[in-house]
């Protein structure tokens, strides 16, 4: 029997872009998902997953792992408990395959890198989606702040050291659709491709800006790239009034920079905040919002417990 876990994430740079090829800024965050995997040996495979209603990334997951690391098993026996509501979008979906594919691969003994892990679980949420960048199954799998490319074409981790600042988190209240939100920016990209394309540009070119400030501890321009992001978010057409709403209640109350997180539509606010600041925004965010409490830079999937069979 073994148990694993994998961290939830949030987007902090380059969203939307980021399915167009373009890099984007990642964070892994404290909130995790938990699977237990046991072999039984009737035959047969059987999910317990008491808080999400289908378990078609699990039984993709367990099929995807099987194939790919050529696992044969007597009957397996999975469970999944999540630390966090599936509402925030934390992306419960990619931390659930990752763990799944990872706790078979150490139950089994297959020695897989993390490269492998994260190539599988890609394989199997696009396969249930269709659609995505599959930065949050890179989180999920490696954990810590990165730059990602699509596809895992770059993945960077980031030595930021955050002591002086923190990301203070809001939820809007409202789920996102994030397959929809996507289609709606390719139908936009259809008819304006131009205009589009250039706004892509600008936040792959924000994001890299934002790298090598965060790089210097330069966090008042890591703020303010935030807030240019969230400028190109909102001509994309994906911000909300909501949204809107929590980011300048943010930016009033000190925050050196605040955007959405995400496809958008809904979802949560990351706040770029000094640590003196933080009761403030965190006050301010409370008034028009949830805020949810949560640490960026979180370790990757890893063991939590494991037992050897008697
Ligand atoms: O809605 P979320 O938190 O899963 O973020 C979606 C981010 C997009 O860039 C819009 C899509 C993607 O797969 O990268």
């Amino acid at each position: 029997m073994i148990t694993v876990s994998a961290p939830g994430k949030l987007m902090l740079f380059g969203e939307h872009a980021v399915v167009y090829g373009f890099p984007c800024i990642v964070t892994a965050v404290s909130e995790r998902l938990f699977v237990s995997i046991e072999e039984t040996d009737d035959g047969n495979i059987t999910v317990d997953a008491p808080q999400v209603t289908n378990t078609r990334f699990v039984d993709q997951a367990i099929a995807d792992a099987c194939d790919a690391l050529h696992i044969t098993h007597h009957g397996l026996h999975i469970s999944t408990q999540s630390g966090f509501s599936n509402k925030y979008g934390f992306g419960s979906s990619s931390a659930v395959t990752v763990a799944t594919v990872f706790a078979l691969a150490t139950l089994f003994q297959k020695n897989a890198d993390k490269k492998t892990i994260f190539d599988i679980a890609l394989h199997t949420i696009l396969s249930i989606q269709g659609v995505g960048s599959g930065f949050d199954v890179a989180a999920a799998t490696y954990g810590g702040i990165l730059t990602y490319v699509k596809g895992g074409a770059v993945l960077e981790p980031l030595h930021w050291t955050m002591d002086d600042v923190s990301f203070v988190v809001g939820y809007s209240g409202v789920k996102a659709d994030t397959t929809a939100l996507v289609g709606e920016v390719a139908k936009k990209r259809e008819k304006q491709k131009l205009t589009v394309d250039r706004n892509f540009e600008a936040i792959g070119n924000i994001v890299l800006k934002a790298r090598e400030a965060g790089d210097r501890g330069d966090w008042e321009t890591v703020g303010k790239l935030m807030n240019f992001n969230q400028e190109y978010l909102r001509n994309l057409g994906v911000s909300t009034e909501k949204l809107e709403t929590m980011i300048s209640a943010a930016k009033q109350a000190g925050a050196y920079g605040a955007k959405l997180s995400g496809a958008g539509g809904g979802d949560c606010i990351i706040a770029l905040v000094s640590k003196t600041h933080v009761s403030d925004v965190v006050q301010a965010l409370a008034g028009c919002g949830e805020v949810v409490s949560v640490e960026m830079n979180a370790e990757g999937v890893r063991i939590e417990q494991k037992e050897e069979k008697l």
